[in-house]
């Protein structure tokens, strides 16, 4: 089960999604075991940006069919705040740590991965592009030529694993990647939620406090597995994949469609040992190939 991902050893092909498992509250609330039976092979962080962020205004989430809606609007501490008080805590984890980022301009995103990837605890980078420049207008990761700016400016502050978040709100996902691949990430990752909405049931107005939200969870399986499988096919640095994964046979059925590895993300709200459960029904899933193969 163990597998490589960008250079990183990881013990099973099972890591979280970034923003849907807070580790530091998992630690104040379940102690030391949770770094005894940490549930997945690396942590992803929740996207930290420059300066801090409250997050959107209430209400942040609808229970849609299959899924949620969440507009939380990335709340963090801010690249300073995350340093000091963050990052420590979550260099005690047992498992590879990648930091997810995003900026508003591109300097932004440079001044976040130079001054994150300087640090010993950390082993790799996610860049979410799904956030406008605010300089051109354009979602980062919409367009193909604007990722490739991106990671043009970045890839030269460091050697550690840099692998892109793509956004599923792009006209052609697959393009993105390649862009990214060309302009030097060493990985992507897909999906991130798929722009969403709904209505108060009496009064018809938006429900969520920023109008609109991103759609996650079991509504977007097929979704992510059809852009998965598109993307695996254009690129060949290694795929990250996510989008409903609830279980081995779900994350079984991305590392088919050409991923390297699998995030869990909205499953772990109902079950925060997730990751180690999907992780085991995935070996058993390998365990009766093996035998049905030999049969
Ligand atoms: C409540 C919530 C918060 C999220 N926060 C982030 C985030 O901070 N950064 C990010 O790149 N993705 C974020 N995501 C997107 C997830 O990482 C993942 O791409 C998406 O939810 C699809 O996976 P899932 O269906 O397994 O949840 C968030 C998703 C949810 C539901």
């Amino acid at each position: 089960m163990s597998t490589e991902l960008c250079g990183l050893e990881l013990e099973h092909p099972i890591v979280n999604a970034s923003g849907t498992f807070d580790a530091i509250a998992a630690l104040r609330t379940f102690g030391d075991e949770v770094l005894e039976r940490f549930p997945f092979a690396a942590f992803v962080s929740k996207t930290i940006t420059l300066k801090p962020r409250q997050g959107n205004p209430p209400p942040r989430l609808w229970e849609t069919a299959g899924g949620l809606i969440n507009s939380i609007g990335l709340p963090n501490k801010g690249l300073a705040g995350y340093l000091e008080h963050d990052l420590p805590v979550l260099a005690r984890l047992p498992v590879p740590l990648i930091v997810n980022v995003m900026g508003f301009t591109r300097e932004e995103v440079a001044t976040l991965v130079a001054a994150v990837a300087e640090r010993d605890e950390v082993a790799g980078l996610e860049l979410n592009v799904s956030c406008p420049n605010v300089e051109s207008g354009l979602i980062m990761g919409a367009d193909p030529r604007e990722t490739a700016a991106l990671v043009h400016r970045v890839r030269p502050l460091t050697a550690k694993p840099l692998i892109v978040k793509l956004t599923p709100n792009a006209t052609d996902p697959a393009a993105v990647a390649h862009a990214a691949q060309e302009a030097g990430a060493d990985g992507v990752s897909l999906v991130n939620t798929l722009r969403g909405m709904a209505l108060h049931p009496r009064t018809g107005a938006p429900w969520l406090g920023a109008r609109t939200g991103g759609v996650s969870g079991p509504a977007i399986r097929a979704i992510a597995l059809a852009q998965v499988a598109q993307v695996a096919e254009r690129v060949s640095v290694p795929v990250v994949g996510m989008g409903g994964v609830e279980t081995g046979a779900h994350a079984h059925a991305l590392l088919r469609a050409g991923a390297a590895a699998v995030a869990v993300g909205t499953e772990t709200f109902r079950d925060p040992r997730a990751g180690a459960r999907i992780a085991a029904e995935l070996a058993d899933i390998g365990r009766d190939r093996r035998v049905s193969a030999r049969l």
